[in-house]
């Protein structure tokens, strides 16, 4: 296949609006009003754009997106090694698998980083999750590699020595750490105690941090996503999971509904019988890209031939650091395992603007 063809070439980024600026307080923000605080940012950011290519920062971005990618190909060429090669002709039939050319063409629109409206967290945050790179565990899907490149929505410099928080549903559209009604069979317990699918990233000096996870499936009500909370100033406890520090940014993220059908065809995702929400129709989806320039949808890059063989996904995030919200949680993951908490008002986030914490108390399909 040619790597162009699989390219979807959609302008890619997400950012908050969050309304937090230093010197304002909660009033002023209000009176500030969202639209015209939408276009200051917006208009900062533009300016951002040559600083950005002179400080090679859009250079690095092109370079570490290929290394990324060359890396899992290398890896996908290496379990071809040791186990397809033994179970498969090799008769040559012309086809070449390695899909090394033209790269450049698809790392080098990186450098667009669309401001976004402040996305929900929903009901399923799981507080004190680890840090961990790898949050498969094992469960069975499309896998992914996702990166994202955080950079400060005022001073275009990469968020260095932030933690990503992840999480999202598996294959069949159950999330990890929670039992509730609208996730999965409410009688397993056990999977109070799976973090599947949820860790934590350290972002490096560009801004970047990297998970390998799987493709979410769906369930009722809402379209194929991904949850993001930003971390800022946190501690690093000795047992790997974070404490303190300000969130400053909430999100999700999302696919192309192309992606997501060929995705959706395999199995096990195939075997989901619930009805697919599709991103035309996604309330977040629509909220988080109500204005034009904003679009929180991954680019991406089949890793191999397939869409089995995995995909790459990548998306630039401009974040106000001077926002706090508050993401509200209903569980938490603690050294006896996972744990239903009866409220997150003691979460100790500080006093944020609150807006970011919506879907706490949401029903079926706010998740
Ligand atoms: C998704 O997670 C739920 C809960 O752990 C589990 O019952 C289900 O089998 C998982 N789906 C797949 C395809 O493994
Ligand atoms: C990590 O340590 C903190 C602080 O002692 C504790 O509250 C938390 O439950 C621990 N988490 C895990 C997963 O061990």
């Amino acid at each position: 296949m040619q790597l162009q063809s699989i390219i979807v070439m959609a302008t890619v980024g997400l950012a908050t609006v969050a309304l937090a600026h230093p010197g304002h307080n909660e009033a002023e923000r209000r009176d500030l009003g969202v639209q015209q605080f939408k276009a200051r940012v917006r208009r900062d950011f533009e300016n951002c754009a040559a600083k950005r290519e002179a400080s090679g920062l859009n250079a690095r971005a092109e370079a570490r997106r290929k290394a990324t990618l060359d890396k899992y190909r290398r890896q996908l060429k290496s379990k071809r090694d040791t186990t397809t090669v033994l179970d498969t002709s090799h008769l040559y039939t012309g086809t070449d698998v390695t899909v090394d050319s033209d790269e450049s063409v698809v790392f080098s629109d990186s450098g667009t980083c669309v401001l976004n409206p402040e996305g929900e967290v929903g009901p399923f945050y799981v507080k004190g999750e680890l840090i961990r790179e790898d949050v498969r565990d094992d469960e069975e899907g499309v896998p992914i590699v996702l990166e994202a490149q955080f950079l400060d929505v005022s001073t275009c410099e990469p968020i260095e020595g932030a933690y990503w928080d992840i999480w999202n549903c598996n294959s069949t559209g159950v999330y990890s750490g929670v039992v509730s009604s609208g996730n999965g069979n409410t009688a397993d317990t056990g999977n109070l105690d799976k973090i599947f699918l949820r860790g934590i990233q350290e972002t490096d000096s560009d801004g970047v941090a990297t998970f390998e996870s799987i493709f979410p499936g769906h369930y009722s009500g809402r379209a194929t996503h991904h949850h993001v909370v930003l971390h800022l100033d946190a501690t690093v406890l000795s047992n790997g999971t974070l404490t303190g520090g300000t969130v400053p940014h909430i999100g999700q993220l999302f696919w192309d509904q192309s992606l997501i059908s060929i995705v959706e065809a395999t199995s096990p995702y195939s075997t989901n019988t619930i009805e697919l929400t599709t991103n035309a129709e996604d309330r977040v989806f629509a909220a988080e890209t109500e204005d034009s320039t904003s679009d929180p949808v991954f680019e991406y890059v089949y890793i191999g031939d397939d869409v089995s063989d995995g995909i790459f996904g990548w998306v630039t995030i401009a974040v106000d650091t001077t926002a706090e919200y508050t993401p509200t949680y209903s569980f938490e993951y603690t050294s006896s395992g996972g744990e239903a908490v009866s409220s997150s008002s003691s979460s100790g986030s500080g006093s944020g603007s609150g807006s970011g914490g919506a879907g706490g108390s949401g029903g079926p399909g706010s998740h």
